[in-house]
């Protein structure tokens, strides 16, 4: 099949599933400000665990996703590397910039902090997890989140883990556009914009929740 074996192919399948992700990190984000309205997050979290197999059709298809992305991302980068050395390096610096030449370190630090953020708040695995119920008798998300935040060392990794977001993102987004040809030399300017305001909105969405909670502003 031409789309797992031609370059353009596997750069398509990365584009789409990468946007599956960025589609998933807008809604994770909007459901996740629901702490800040009291009971909400308990309340969002309830509704969303109550059809368990649609959590998992969910599950399935952004596994794959993911799984997809990486090993595509993983050997496109390595070839890139390859051809970069036969020629001017001169050359393939022209637009590059952190956020473009660093996608495979940011998104190797994604897989890691993906693995730990579902043994952290899914697996319920690690020993700074508070696992109780509120006064509806509800899975008590909110009780959860704050004890976990109010050490700073955690609250840390999560707002760095989102400064590598911002970053992976502020080049992902426009590479969609550029992979699908949905840009030219007129539009790139405003489409790099528009990928480095969302990435920016999704830093501050999500880090402000670790940020509000370590400094008190948020209490448990
Ligand atoms: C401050 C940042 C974040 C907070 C507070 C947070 C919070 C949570 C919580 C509480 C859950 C468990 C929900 C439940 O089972 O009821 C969860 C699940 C999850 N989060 Fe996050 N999250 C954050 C950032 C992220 C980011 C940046 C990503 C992706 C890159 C992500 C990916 C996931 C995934 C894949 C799940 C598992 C969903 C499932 O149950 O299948 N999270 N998150």
């Amino acid at each position: 099949m031409q789309l797992l074996t031609s370059s353009v192919g596997r750069k398509v399948l990365m584009a789409i599933t990468g946007q599956l992700m960025v589609l998933f990190v807008i809604v994770h984000m909007l459901g996740n400000s629901s702490i800040f309205i009291p009971g909400g997050i308990n309340a969002y979290a309830e509704h969303l665990h109550a059809l368990p197999p649609l959590v998992w059709a969910f599950r399935l298809v952004m596994g794959a996703a993911v799984a997809i992305h990486i090993l595509f991302g993983i050997q496109l980068s390595l070839e890139n590397r390859a051809a970069n050395a036969e020629s001017y390096a001169v050359k393939n610096l022209k637009r590059a910039t952190l956020a473009s030449q660093s996608m495979l370190y940011t998104g190797l630090l994604l897989l890691a902090f993906i693995i730990y953020h579902l043994l952290h708040f899914t697996i319920r695995a690690t020993p700074d997890i508070i696992a109780g119920v509120d006064a509806q008798g509800r899975f008590d998300v909110f009780g959860m989140v704050t004890g976990s935040f109010s050490h700073g060392i955690i609250a840390f990794v999560y707002i760095a883990a989102m400064v590598v977001l911002f970053l992976h993102l502020s080049h992902g987004i426009q590479s969609f556009f550029q992979t699908m040809g949905w840009n030219n030399n007129k539009t790139l300017p405003v489409i790099g914009k528009i990928g480095t305001v969302a990435a920016v909105v999704l830093l501050l969405g999500y880090a402000s929740i670790p940020l509000f909670i370590v400094s008190g502003i948020l209490k448990g």
